[in-house]
């Protein structure tokens, strides 16, 4: 039987790394992307990959039964990786309601589905791509693992826990086959620019205030988007079934250190005098709940699928600057328009520090 693999959120930023990944490296499978496009989806991450005919794009919304079955049914999809979410935790804080529904109504919408669809006794896998943050936030010590409680603290981090235990319950009550994998911050190409690292290159880029939230003390453990695609790859071939795996840089940065190293990155790169975006540097109200400290203990994929990280932080960084710089078009498209009237509420009624 050929997989037909529909891949959800394959017009965002880790999914269209995914798509890409997948179609350069097996020639012997049918990628179905399927998105919504919402603010954060967008076709152009996938330029490169459009016409080729492994590949095809259907918009539709996983919330939706009518709109998942006919995927289903059109394309026999054979496995799902399911990346469609909000993924936005400051976007949580302010609509948490449209967390609740995407994440946790439209994962349950898919494992339906594959309840429905899939009874012909074939394999199949429901892969879902989760985050370390439903484990909660840690002090100075210690790492996530997979055995770490449940924890989580911000309406998105609780979407995302609501629906790794759906998956789980799915697999328990029903048979769905699953694996799960919960992964530290991502960093690299194609990342909408309201997350940390390219939010503050385009501000940079256009001499904005650069707003680190509270002290900018906060840690996470951060991992080039294409690293996490091919740990993507390991959990869906070699995964096993009913498993857990985390998924992490051994790579963390308090805040402030990470803006200011970009921040002299990108002065050298623009050719602009030491200190010139270091000077931009606003420091405004926190975020409400903000977990302290991420970190993620990665021994349990590194030993059984024999993953690690490819690249070196600076390698990865100097890589991803220079996409953005070299991309002007794509961040002006997309921070165009709605995403424009959300920056400026977001950050005038925030810059009040
Ligand atoms: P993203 O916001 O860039 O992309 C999300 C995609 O989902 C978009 O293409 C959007 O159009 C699509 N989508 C949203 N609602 C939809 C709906 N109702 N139906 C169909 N498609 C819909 O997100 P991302 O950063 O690429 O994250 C992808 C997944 O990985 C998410 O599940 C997220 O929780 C998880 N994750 C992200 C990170 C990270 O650092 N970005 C880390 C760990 C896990
Ligand atoms: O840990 C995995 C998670 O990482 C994913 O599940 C989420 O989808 C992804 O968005 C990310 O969540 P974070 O909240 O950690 O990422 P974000 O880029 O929003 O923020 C990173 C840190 O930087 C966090 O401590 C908040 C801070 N921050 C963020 C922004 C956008 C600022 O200080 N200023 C900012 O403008």
């Amino acid at each position: 039987m050929q997989r037909t693999i529909l891949i959800t959120g394959g017009a965002g930023f880790i999914g269209s790394h995914v798509i890409r990944w997948f179609l350069e490296h097996y020639s012997g499978y049918r990628i179905v992307n399927f998105d919504l496009l919402t603010y954060a989806g967008n076709l152009e991450n996938l330029r490169d990959v459009e016409h080729n005919e492994q590949y095809a794009f259907v918009k539709g919304d996983i919330c939706s039964k009518e709109d998942v079955h006919k995927a289903f049914a059109k394309w026999q999809i054979t496995d799902v990786i399911h990346l469609a979410a909000e993924s936005h935790v400051d976007r949580s804080i302010h609509d948490p309601l449209s967390f609740v529904r995407t994440n946790i109504l439209g994962t349950a919408t898919l494992l339906n589905a594959c309840r429905e669809f899939w009874t012909d006794g074939g394999e199949h896998r429901f892969y879902h791509v989760s985050t370390d943050e439903v484990y909660g936030s840690l002090g100075a010590d210690g790492l996530f693992t997979e055995t770490s409680p449940y924890d989580p603290r911000s309406p998105y981090s609780a979407s995302k826990a609501s629906s790794d235990h759906l998956v789980r319950a799915y697999g328990h009550t029903y048979g769905v086959p699953f694996v799960i994998s919960n992964c530290s911050n991502n960093y690299g190409s194609h990342q909408f620019p309201e997350k940390l690292i390219p939010l503050m290159i385009n501000n940079m880029r256009e001499g904005k205030p650069l707003p680190v939230y509270g002290k900018g003390d906060n840690v996470r453990d951060w991992l080039w988007v294409v690293d996490h695609a091919r740990a993507i790859d390991a959990v869906f071939h070699k995964g096993i079934l009913g498993e857990t795996y985390n998924i992490g840089g051994y790579n963390e940065w308090k805040n402030l250190d990470l803006v200011h190293l970009l921040c002299d990155i990108v002065d050298e790169k623009l050719g602009r005098a030491a200190g010139t975006s270091r000077s931009l540097i606003t420091f405004v109200t926190d975020r409400p709940g903000h977990d302290m400290r991420y970190a993620i203990d990665s021994a349990k994929i590194s030993a059984d699928l024999g993953w690690m990280p490819s690249v070196t932080f600076e390698e990865g960084l100097a890589l991803t600057v220079d996409w953005y710089l070299a991309n002007a078009e794509w961040l002006n498209h997309v921070t165009s328009g709605a995403y424009r009237e959300y920056y400026d509420t977001m950050y005038t009624h925030r810059n009040d520090r």
